[in-house]
């Protein structure tokens, strides 16, 4: 997560990538690489717009944000890395860009601004404004460790610049609501109304639809699986034990129930119980949190 920001200089991506296009319509994008600095260009054969780029959004596949004029556009193609090149930025398949100035980027409202910056870096957002002067790329120690549940409704409103609980103590149903200011809590996903497929992004709102989930028992929380101190671990065998903590015949039962075991296999546990999913665009996948018995040909459960 302390790369969820990168400033010009510290893209590695874009380092090892120095020249990348995207061909779409009547547009052609480019974007180049040079000493550390990035520049984003868009063409209609006839006229072009070159931005540099300052802000770039995510550790892998990666979205850039330009600032123009006092307004901020969000890049129409992003990098994706199971492309190993450009595509268009997932959630804007349906646009069609009629001019140059679209085909650049998505013009984003104030408050998608801060909400952007506040959940990808630090100190980017104090008392509701922006800040960028004083922005720390990425998800910083004390962003976790100070901005906090407390004051998730000011996070709610763009504001992440307020204060601390003690993390270790929080309940697993806590910790899913802290995680959730940025992953997206139950509650905002049920209040905005978002269903389907790109939902099983929002990891507390599908893990809290799982039977597994006990808003009170702590090897259900998300670091029960997560230290988010460290990269992701991305091997099956891994996350056996955290399951029979509670699956094995063993376990303690939880406050509502007697956790049952497999009669089908022993280990690989998430391999089956928790598939990948694949947004619409096709270059992110997911992990479903909603844990549970996955039936053939079943439409995603939501
Ligand atoms: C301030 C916002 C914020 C909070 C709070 C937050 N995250 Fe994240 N997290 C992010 C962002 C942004 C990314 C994406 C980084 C990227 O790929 O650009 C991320 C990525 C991750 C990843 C994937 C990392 C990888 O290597 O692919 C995991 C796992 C994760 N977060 C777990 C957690 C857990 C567990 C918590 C709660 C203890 C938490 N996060 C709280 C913003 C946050
Ligand atoms: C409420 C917090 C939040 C807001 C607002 C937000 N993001 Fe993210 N973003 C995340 C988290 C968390 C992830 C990690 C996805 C995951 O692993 O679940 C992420 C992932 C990404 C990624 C990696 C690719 C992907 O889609 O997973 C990009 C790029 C990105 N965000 C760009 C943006 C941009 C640009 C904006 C503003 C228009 C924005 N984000 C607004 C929390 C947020
Ligand atoms: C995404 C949120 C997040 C980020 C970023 C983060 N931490 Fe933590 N940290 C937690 C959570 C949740 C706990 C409690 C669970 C645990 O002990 O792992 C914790 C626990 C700790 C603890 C044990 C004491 C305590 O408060 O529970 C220390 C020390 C710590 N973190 C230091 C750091 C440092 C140093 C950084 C930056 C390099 C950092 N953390 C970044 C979420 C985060
Ligand atoms: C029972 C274990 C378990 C729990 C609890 C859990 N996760 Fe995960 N999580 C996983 C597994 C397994 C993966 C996939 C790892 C891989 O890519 O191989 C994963 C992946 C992720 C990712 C990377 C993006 C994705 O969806 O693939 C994020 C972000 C994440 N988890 C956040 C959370 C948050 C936030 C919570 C708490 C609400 C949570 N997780 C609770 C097991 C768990
Ligand atoms: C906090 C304890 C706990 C943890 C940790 C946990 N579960 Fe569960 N799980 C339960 C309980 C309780 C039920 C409901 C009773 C049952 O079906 O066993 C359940 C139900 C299930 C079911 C049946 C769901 C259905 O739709 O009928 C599956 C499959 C499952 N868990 C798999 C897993 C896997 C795989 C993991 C690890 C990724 C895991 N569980 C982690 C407690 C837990
Ligand atoms: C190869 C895929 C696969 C793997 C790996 C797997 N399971 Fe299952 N699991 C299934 C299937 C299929 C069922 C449904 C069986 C049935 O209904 O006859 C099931 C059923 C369950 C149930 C519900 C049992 C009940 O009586 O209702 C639980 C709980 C469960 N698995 C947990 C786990 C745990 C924990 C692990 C890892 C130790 C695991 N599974 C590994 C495929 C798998």
């Amino acid at each position: 997560m302390a790369h969820a920001v990168e400033l010009p200089g510290a893209n590695s991506v874009l380092a090892g990538h120095p020249l990348l296009s995207f061909h779409m319509g009547a547009y052609t994008w480019t974007l180049e690489t040079h000493d550390g600095q990035s520049v984003y260009k868009v063409t209609d054969g006839a006229s072009t717009i070159s931005m540099p780029i300052h802000w770039s959004f995510g550790a892998q596949a990666q979205t850039w944000v330009f600032e123009q004029d006092g307004k901020f556009y969000e890049s129409i193609v992003s990098f994706y890395p199971s492309a190993n090149g450009l595509g268009v930025t997932t959630g804007d398949e349906r646009l069609t860009p009629q001019t140059l100035q679209e085909a650049m980027g998505r013009e984003l409202t104030t408050m998608d601004t801060k909400l952007c910056f506040g959940c990808h870096a630090s100190n980017a957002v104090t008392s509701h404004k922006l800040t960028l002067n004083t922005i720390h790329p990425g998800v910083s120690c004390a962003h976790c460790h100070e901005g906090a549940l407390d004051h998730a409704e000011d996070a709610a409103a763009g504001d992440f610049s307020t204060t601390p609980p003690r993390l270790q103590d929080m309940t697993s149903e806590s910790l899913s609501n802290f995680c959730g200011q940025c992953h997206r809590s139950w509650e905002t996903v049920v209040r905005n109304g978002w269903r389907g497929l790109p939902d099983v992004r929002f990891q507390p709102y599908r893990l809290a639809n799982s039977r597994c989930f006990n808003g009170t028992d702590p090897r259900i929380s998300c670091i029960a699986c997560h230290d988010p101190h460290k990269d992701l671990i991305r091997n099956d065998a891994s996350y056996d034990s955290k399951c029979l903590a509670c699956h094995a015949a063993s376990a303690r039962p939880t406050s509502t129930a007697k956790a049952k075991t497999c009669p089908t296999a022993t280990s690989n546990c998430v391999s089956c119980h928790m598939p990948k999913v694949t947004l619409p665009g096709g270059y992110l996948h997911f992990t479903d949190h909603q844990i549970r018995i996955v039936k053939a040909g079943e439409s995603f459960p939501n």
